[in-house]
């Protein structure tokens, strides 16, 4: 019987998509795109869109296990889809941030996406991690065009987490029982400074990469054409914060036996796409 993954194509469905190949499973992969997604050889590549969720149905046929990414949609139609078609088990990667209000159109769409999830009668875990270490990927072209980082917030620090971690502990709960009903919040093993993110990073590929701190008024300048403004702010609003994400979680240790990866790590992991 496969289980399907979605967000195959993305950070962590990928690693998950990996593990569970080497674990010998059959896996299915969901996509918006099958032409164009880069998948191990083995994987069942089947078309689907959470903007759609009857378009969901062909990658469900069989299916008792998913490891679900949320990303837009209508959580609670997506989830009637899921049940209807049988589906047992789930892990859900997500996001909460109970910082913030419903009045935070983000985050209300994703607490009704968790209520969605927790009212299915589906056996799910939820997966909410800290920063991911490879969101650091957005410095890529600039590291491999001019060993430069041009970022603001040097000294903001961040527990950030390998998505390996996060595909692992999503491993466990698909596989093996104790883990439904649980939300994890993975983090690294130690929160890590923007700059020395960079430093490590040029560690990594063996060359030097210069930090240069943006003002954030200049950060705003730099993310305008790439990101949504509310993304900007939000992004610039987190960075303001003192201490920055500074909690360690102990659910790598709690769930896989081990310390969790580290940025060293993860740089090293990914040193080619710095080079
Ligand atoms: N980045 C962080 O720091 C962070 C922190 C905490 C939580 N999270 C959560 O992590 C999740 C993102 O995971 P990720 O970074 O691994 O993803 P990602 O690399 O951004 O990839 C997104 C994946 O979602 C799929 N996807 C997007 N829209 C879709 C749609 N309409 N229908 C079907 N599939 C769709 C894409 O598949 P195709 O393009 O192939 O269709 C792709 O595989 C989000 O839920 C986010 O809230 C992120």
């Amino acid at each position: 019987m496969p289980i399907l993954v979605t967000g195959a194509t993305g950070t962590v469905g990928g690693a998950v998509v990996r593990r569970l190949l080497a674990a010998g499973h059959e896996v299915r992969a969901l996509t918006r795109a099958p032409a164009a997604a880069r998948l191990p050889a083995g994987v069942e590549v089947v078309a689907g869109d959470f903007t759609d969720p009857p378009s969901l149905l062909p990658a469900l046929r069989g299916v008792e296990r998913v490891h679900l990414v949320s990303m837009e949609g209508d959580g609670s139609a997506i989830v009637d889809v899921l049940r209807e078609a049988g589906v047992r088990r789930l892990t859900h990667l997500g996001h909460d941030d109970p910082g913030r209000t419903d009045d935070d159109p983000l985050e209300s769409w994703h607490r009704a996406f968790h209520r969605a999830i927790e009212s299915s009668g589906i056996g799910w875990t939820h997966l909410f991690p800290g920063e991911f270490m490879a969101n650091t990927r957005e410095w890529a072209p600039s590291i491999r065009a001019r060993r430069v980082v041009r970022a603001p917030f040097g000294d903001w620090n961040s527990a950030m987490v390998h998505e390996d971690d996060i595909a692992a502990i999503a491993v466990r709960a698909l596989l093996t029982d104790g883990h439904e009903g649980r939300t994890y919040r993975p983090t690294g093993p130690a929160p890590v400074r923007r700059r020395d993110a960079v430093r490590l990073i040029g560690e990594a590929v063996g060359s030097p990469v210069r930090f240069v701190e943006l003002s954030p008024g200049q950060a705003r300048e730099l993310w305008r054409d790439v990101y949504p403004p509310q993304v900007v702010e939000w992004f610039l609003e987190m960075g303001r914060s003192p201490e920055g994400n500074t909690w360690v979680s102990p659910d790598v240790e709690e769930v896989l036996g081990r310390r969790a990866l580290t940025f060293e790590r993860w740089a090293h992991d990914h040193a080619a796409d710095f080079r």
